[in-house]
């Protein structure tokens, strides 16, 4: 993916996003519970992808921590966070490329990592960082995400199956615990799903150019094939213990 574009898009929905990222609320809910039954306190956090702060506030509220680290592609982040810490270090850029804070105890992210071209080289960049027994912990998306746009544009990211992961965290982490679920939103209109996945900042699957003619096609042909307006969503949360 093109970290500019990915900026751009999420830069613009910040102001609209906690409103309609239900999603990735409950993700964060179910999220810290499961970095709670991990373990209840940490030295060093690192939060990656930060975005207007959902995670980090659930964080803030079960788990106790000495060091917050939290990083964003858009420095606009910043901002949120500050609103929720009262102390933070904010790191920003690319966390594929970004120098990573020394000693992590937990390594989170929430709804992230679909957006990162190669998971598996992101994990090895990072285990020079991890304390022995650091926890990772984190949320993304499986293959059947946004399955009604993948069927109708042919447009999606490149997402792993849990398997997928787990194979790729295997050999260096034990895996605490998985989850893999669906979860559908409806909406009275196909303009209102991409309205929808517009303010959560999901508009730059591909660098496409949204034509008044292509919204125009895009209703059509969801209405030819779907009785109902949906958008499924297909949330894994994963956390693991570093060997
Ligand atoms: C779906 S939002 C999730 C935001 C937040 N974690 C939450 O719980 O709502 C994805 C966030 O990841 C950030 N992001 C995407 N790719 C990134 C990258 N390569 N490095 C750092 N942040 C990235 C985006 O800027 C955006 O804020």
């Amino acid at each position: 993916m093109q970290t500019n574009l990915v900026k751009n898009c999420f830069e613009k929905s910040f102001d609209k996003y906690d409103e309609n990222a239900f999603v990735q609320k409950i993700l964060a809910e179910n999220l810290s519970e499961q970095i709670f039954a991990a373990k209840n306190s940490f030295d060093t956090v690192f939060e990656i992808g930060c975005g207007t702060g959902l995670l980090t506030r659930c964080i803030n509220n079960k788990i106790t921590f000495k060091k917050y680290f939290a990083n964003d592609l858009t420095e606009k982040s910043k901002n949120y966070i500050a609103k929720i810490l009262p102390e933070f270090t904010f790191i920003y850029g690319n966390a594929q490329k970004i120098k990573p804070p020394h000693n992590i105890d937990l390594l989170t992210a929430n709804a992230v990592f679909q957006w990162f071209n190669n998971l598996d080289k992101f994990i090895n960049y990072y285990k020079p960082y991890l304390n022995k027994n650091a926890i990772l912990a984190f949320s993304t998306f499986g293959k059947d995400n946004f399955s009604e746009i993948q069927n109708i544009t042919g447009l999606g990211l490149n997402y792993l199956s849990q398997q997928e992961i787990i194979n790729i965290l295997k050999p260096d982490f034990d895996i605490l615990y998985t989850n893999e679920y669906k979860y559908k939103l409806d909406f009275n209109t196909p303009l209102e799903l991409l309205a929808h996945m517009k303010n959560t900042g999901v508009n730059s699957l591909k660098k496409k150019i949204w034509s008044f003619k292509n919204v125009k096609d895009f209703c059509t042909d969801y209405m030819e094939k779907y009785e109902n307006i949906t958008l499924t969503y297909n949330p894994i949360i994963i956390t693991a213990k570093f060997k």
